[in-house]
């Protein structure tokens, strides 16, 4: 038997997470994988039931569970909150709680897509890339300071910083994942500026010596991010701290035509969670028009990396990708001539696919 925590969390977050539950039971009955689900609240919703976006119930659940399931918290509902207890904190909670250290963002363009991206087809096609975002340190967690008078003035800080054991760390699983790929990493900082980048080359580089079947490159930020407009294909798997891999991970998601398809793995050394990477749209919460399909990938990853249940993870992928064949776009990816669908029915062409 193995426990999956599900978090829905807010907004369309029910939605994508019932979906991809029931892609998993249908996978379950076809492979036997004896999988048992638990649920918990995040984010504003736990907020408004108990208070904090993250109680300690659902951590401790988490830490116990084989797998954790998340959907997206998030909403202007709570734009009003406390910094500290905003819906956000529920995830940053949980990354730091279960120590997430490295989150997996992969961006393969599927073929009947291809003219769904803003980019032109010939530079699309055959996109296939990872991103390896480090997601429990950089500025995100460094210390804050909301507001001070400074020379008479008010000003806000956030401090940035990377140790040499964290930058070693997420770069060892870089070129693990480079390895069994293509074998190309390209590392992004902006070390022409930043103490923290000028160390994360350093460190990365002195990685690389263990690597050798893994051709490394280093770029800047800025200049990757106008690379993944101008030529996707080059990169295979990339790897950046925590406020660069948020960015460029978005960015790179709509190469793919719809940031609603792009899932992703945070792994930690007890437990990994796996989540789309969209938010919790909350124009759209509550009308089964929400694309589930980036919460079902993710679903296929928790599989593969968790439960090393390789052949139902590669079920989910091809059913998603006989369903977009066949024609069939929820809200975000149609367009004349396909057929629209909504949340439920995007299920059942997944499920009876697999
Ligand atoms: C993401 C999101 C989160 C982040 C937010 C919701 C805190 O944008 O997972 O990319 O910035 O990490
Ligand atoms: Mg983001």
């Amino acid at each position: 038997m193995s426990k999956i925590v599900v978090i829905p969390g807010d907004g369309i977050g029910k939605e994508i997470t019932d979906s991809a539950v029931e892609v998993l039971k249908t996978v379950d009955k076809k492979f036997n994988l004896n999988l048992e689900y638990e649920y918990h609240d995040a984010g504003g919703t736990a907020y408004d039931k108990f208070g904090v976006p993250l109680p300690d119930e659902t951590l401790e659940a988490c830490k116990k569970a084989d797998a954790v399931l998340f959907g997206a918290v998030g909403g202007n509902k709570w734009d009003n909150v406390k910094a500290e207890l905003r819906p956000e904190r529920a995830i940053l909670g949980l990354r730091k709680g279960l120590g997430l250290y490295a989150n997996l963002r992969p961006v393969k363009v599927v073929d009947s897509l291809v003219g769904n991206s803003p980019l032109k087809p010939e530079l699309v096609k055959g996109v296939d890339l990872v991103i390896v975002r480090e997601l429990v340190g950089g500025i995100y967690f460094g210390d804050r300071c909301e507001s001070e008078i400074k020379d008479g003035s008010e000003r806000a800080w956030d401090l940035e910083n990377y140790s040499v054991p964290e930058v070693e760390r997420i770069t060892k699983l870089a070129f693990e994942t480079a390895k069994i790929r293509r074998g190309k990493l390209t590392s992004v900082d902006k070390a022409n500026v930043l103490a923290t980048s000028r160390l994360w080359r350093r460190t990365v580089t002195k990685v690389a010596e263990n690597f050798t079947g893994v051709e490394l490159n280093h770029l800047y930020v800025d200049n990757c991010a106008m690379q993944l407009c101008v030529n996707p294909k080059q990169f295979d798997v990339i790897v950046t701290g925590n406020l660069f891999g948020d960015i460029l991970s978005d960015e790179a998601a709509v190469i793919g035509g719809s940031i609603g398809l792009m899932p992703s793995a945070s792994i930690g050394e007890l437990t990994s969670l796996y989540e789309p990477i969209h938010g919790s749209a909350p124009d759209i919460a509550g009308q089964g028009i929400a694309n589930p399909m980036g919460t079902i990938l993710s679903a296929a990853m928790l599989l593969r990396y968790s439960l090393k249940a390789e052949e139902a993870a590669k079920a989910i992928e091809a059913a998603i990708d006989k369903t977009l064949a066949d024609g069939f776009r929820t809200a975000d990816i149609y367009s004349d001539g396909f057929k629209k669908i909504g949340t439920e029915q995007a299920t059942k062409e997944i499920c009876s696919r697999i």
